[in-house]
């Protein structure tokens, strides 16, 4: 382990820093503005690891054209600091200039399990996120990588495409790390008003309602899908956009909760949009 945090910027001063660091390596994407969530992963990855890099990139091809690109929160240095008493060797920050340069044309697309849910409310976001991360994943060439089960597709998108492309790469996936209230933490909550925030730990209240439906035996998808619409309908600031039960690997919805499943939704406060998931075994 290098005591001294390595910061990388061109894709050449990463190529020569990842020279420096070692075949264990355990590598974080992120697009910054860090919480505990992201210090989670760090965390996970410096405990499992020799080495750990952390890569932040506002990426540009994940954001649809009506989203929040241009203000997505950005505070490098706060980030730098965390990551340093993380005890992360070596931080990479390209520009879009430079993983998007002019005359950029290859794009990596999964199929199926990028289609419901947020890949049908954010068309082209997982092609953006699929095509980042491969690129990161070259560059960086981790042997085990960290995402957080807050973004539940996301990271079943990424194990696709890591299988169907032979990553040599183990993807694991980390625990959703929440306010004291319950509220998943997210980059995005600092868009929420006072109100919107208090309103905003029904995702979680609804979630969590269904689970225990779930727990005492409540086995029909339908029904504990109309368990989170009913708590979510009691919180009049929030816009519900889905509330799903699917199949935990290929999020198709089910009928019956039979193996591993997932209850998702996506709900939104005024302009911000939130997503929250909780886990049937
Ligand atoms: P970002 O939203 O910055 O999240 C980076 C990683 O942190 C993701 O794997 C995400 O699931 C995880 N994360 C976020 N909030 C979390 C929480 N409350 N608990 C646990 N983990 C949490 O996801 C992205 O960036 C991008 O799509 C990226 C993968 C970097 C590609 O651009």
């Amino acid at each position: 382990m290098s005591r001294q945090m390595i910061v990388a910027t061109t894709l050449e001063e990463l190529g020569t820093a990842r020279e420096l660091l070692d075949d264990s390596l355990g590598f974080v994407p992120t697009m910054g503005y860090l919480h505990e969530g992201h210090l989670s992963l760090a965390r996970r990855a410096r405990e499992e690891c020799r080495t750990v890099a952390v890569s932040i990139f506002v990426n540009p091809t994940q954001f649809g054209p009506s989203e929040d690109l241009a203000n997505y929160p950005r505070d490098l240095e706060r980030d730098l600091r965390l990551l340093e008493q993380e005890e992360v060797d070596l931080v990479w920050t390209p520009t879009a200039e430079m993983l998007y340069p002019p005359g950029y044309q290859t794009w990596v697309e999964v199929g199926e399990v990028g289609l419901p849910l947020e890949g049908a409310q954010r068309p082209g976001h997982f092609r953006g996120v699929t095509t980042v991360v491969t690129k990161l994943f070259n560059a960086v060439r981790p042997s085990k990588a960290y995402f957080g089960q807050k973004d539940a597709q996301q990271a079943a998108v990424i194990r696709q495409m890591t299988r169907d492309l032979n990553f040599p790469v183990e993807i694991v996936v980390c625990p959703i790390v929440r306010e004291p209230d319950g509220l998943a933490m997210s980059s995005r909550n600092v868009y929420l008003s006072a109100e919107q925030r208090r309103a905003a730990t029904v995702l979680h209240r609804a979630l969590e309602t269904a689970q225990a439906e779930y727990e005492h035996g409540e086995r029909l998808a339908e029904a504990l899908r109309g368990t989170m619409k009913d708590v979510l309908r009691t919180e009049p600031l929030a816009q519900v956009q889905y509330v799903s039960c699917a199949d935990y690997e290929t999020l198709r919805e089910l009928e019956q909760v039979s193996g591993k499943a997932l209850l998702s939704t996506a709900v939104f406060f005024g302009k911000t949009r939130l997503i929250d998931n909780v886990v049937l075994e």
